[in-house]
């Protein structure tokens, strides 16, 4: 038993010298030169940085250019048509978002510091800026209240003839926000004797 394990623990160690050697061989030259890099596969991956030229495609690129068509995760295909497309021909869709106080509060906060200069409070088209610039039409129109959220949410995102886009400058969930609370001005100024009921129920409740 003696005699085995002389030659079994020798034998062992210089086998695993010769599987870490065997292992890393291929790197020898990096290693001769540099600290030692545990799993340097991993180290140095085969993946393509970007930015960088690869000569496996026929333009030389690392970036891929994305094929027509292709959506990116969580994008709403329906809305992201471009700008040169009406928003009547854009296909009709509903946010993507649950309405809830915090999110029409949002809308509304959106709305004032973006829209209203133009648009006016009430949504009438009757903002401070009017005289100035062309006058926008009231977002209350039958037209507009007609509209998927999403014909709204893609004059927004790209802006309609005067109108410019504001796509570049408010982020994604907020249109949505702001949408929703274009909703809220079409029932603010047309309200239904059912909403003025449900109105006057909170005011009272709020104040009794
Ligand atoms: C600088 C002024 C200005 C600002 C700011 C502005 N708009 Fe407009 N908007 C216009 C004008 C002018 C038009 C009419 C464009 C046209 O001739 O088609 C318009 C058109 C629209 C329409 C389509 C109305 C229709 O009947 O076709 C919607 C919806 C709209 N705006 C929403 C918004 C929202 C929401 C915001 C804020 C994110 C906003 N606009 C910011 C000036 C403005």
């Amino acid at each position: 038993m003696k005699c085995f394990l002389k030659w079994a623990v020798p034998s062992v160690v210089v086998l695993m010298g010769f599987i870490f050697w065997y292992r890393y061989s291929s790197s020898w030259v990096q290693w001769s030169h540099q600290p030692l890099q545990y799993l340097p596969n991993m180290h140095r991956t085969e993946s393509l940085k970007p930015q960088r030229g690869y000569d496996f495609f026929e333009n030389f690129s690392a970036a891929r250019i994305p094929p027509a068509g292709s959506v990116a995760r969580e994008q709403n295909p329906t809305v992201y048509v471009g700008a040169s497309v009406r928003a009547e021909d854009v296909a009709k869709t509903s946010a993507p978002l649950a309405v809830s106080r915090e999110l029409l509060l949002r809308g509304q906060f959106v709305y004032n510091n973006n829209c209203i200069v133009c648009h006016g409070r009430d949504g009438n088209g009757n903002g401070s800026i009017v005289g100035a610039f062309p006058n926008p039409p009231s977002l209350n129109s039958e037209k507009i209240r007609g509209f998927a959220d999403s014909q709204i949410f893609h004059i927004i995102t790209n802006g309609q003839n005067t109108m410019g886009a504001y796509g570049p400058q408010i982020r994604e969930s907020d249109r949505w926000a702001v949408v929703k609370f274009v909703r809220v001005l079409h029932l603010a100024s047309a309200p239904s004797d059912e909403d003025l009921r449900a109105f006057e129920a909170v005011l009272k409740g709020a104040n009794p």
